[in-house]
């Protein structure tokens, strides 16, 4: 579903050149659940961010179903962000104004506009208020985030990220914030969703979560390894 060829991005600091990946490979297919570990600082979200087009390597390809991303267009890349790929990060990034229904509502809502809203609104509420029930959060719905438990807001913050089906859910430390029980009860959310058939790529340092996948990719020094 999703290669990595030879992805390469360092940043500059001052005079200083930090390679943070150096020629990193790996594929993942359809229907996997994959974690890839590495150590605080090795890279993790600046890979997770390429292959979910929110940032750009200077250097390699990335290719989704045998495309190279850096070839789309622009409507095809915001496509790409907003449907195909969904994504879940460690601190939520959930807009307080809004209500928890509301919040797995706003991609739907970017991705249709104004007018096509009206068309689908009905139906992306129920799809809405189906994930928010799958995940425990039927009595939730127009709570703020900040009324919300850490657990609910990543439960809250999944949902987002499925609204849209996206092909593949990009998961950047989703327990990272959680303590230990919390985490697991994300971890088995997870794995739960991938029994459905939903391809998973999660980024961890902590490896007792990432046994909880099917799969294990390790970033060592720039380089992907398994
Ligand atoms: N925008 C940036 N500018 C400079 N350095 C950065 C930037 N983003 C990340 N880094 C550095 O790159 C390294 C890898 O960062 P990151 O991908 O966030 O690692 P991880 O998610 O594995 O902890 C870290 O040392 C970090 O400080
Ligand atoms: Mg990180």
């Amino acid at each position: 579903m999703i290669k990595a060829l030879n992805i390469a991005k360092s940043y500059r600091m001052g005079k200083a050149k930090l390679e943070v990946l150096r020629g990193v490979n790996f594929a993942v297919e359809k229907g996997q659940f994959a974690a890839i570990v590495g150590a605080s600082g090795s890279g993790k979200s600046t890979l997770l961010h390429i292959l979910g087009a929110l940032d750009q390597p200077d250097s390699g390809v990335v290719y989704f179903e045998n495309e190279p991303l850096n070839q789309f267009k622009r409507s095809r890349l915001n496509r790409y962000r907003n449907k195909t790929v969904g994504f879940v990060f460690q601190f939520y990034h959930l807009l307080d104004e809004l209500t928890v229904l509301e919040n797995v509502l706003a991609p739907a809502m970017a991705s249709v506009g104004t007018i096509g809203w009206i068309r689908v609104k009905n139906k992306m509420t129920r799809r809405a208020k189906g994930l928010l029930e799958q995940f425990g959060l039927s009595e939730r719905l127009v709570h703020k985030p900040y009324e919300l438990s850490g657990g609910e807001r990543q439960r809250t913050a999944l949902a987002r990220a499925l609204i849209n089906e996206p092909a593949l859910l990009l998961a950047d430390e989703p327990t990272g914030n959680l303590d230990s029980k919390t985490g697991h009860g994300i971890l088995e959310v997870l794995s739960s969703l991938n029994r459905q058939g939903q391809t998973i790529i999660m980024v961890t340092h902590d490896e007792r979560i990432a046994a909880g996948a099917n799969r294990t990719i390790r970033l060592v020094d720039g380089k992907a390894v398994g």
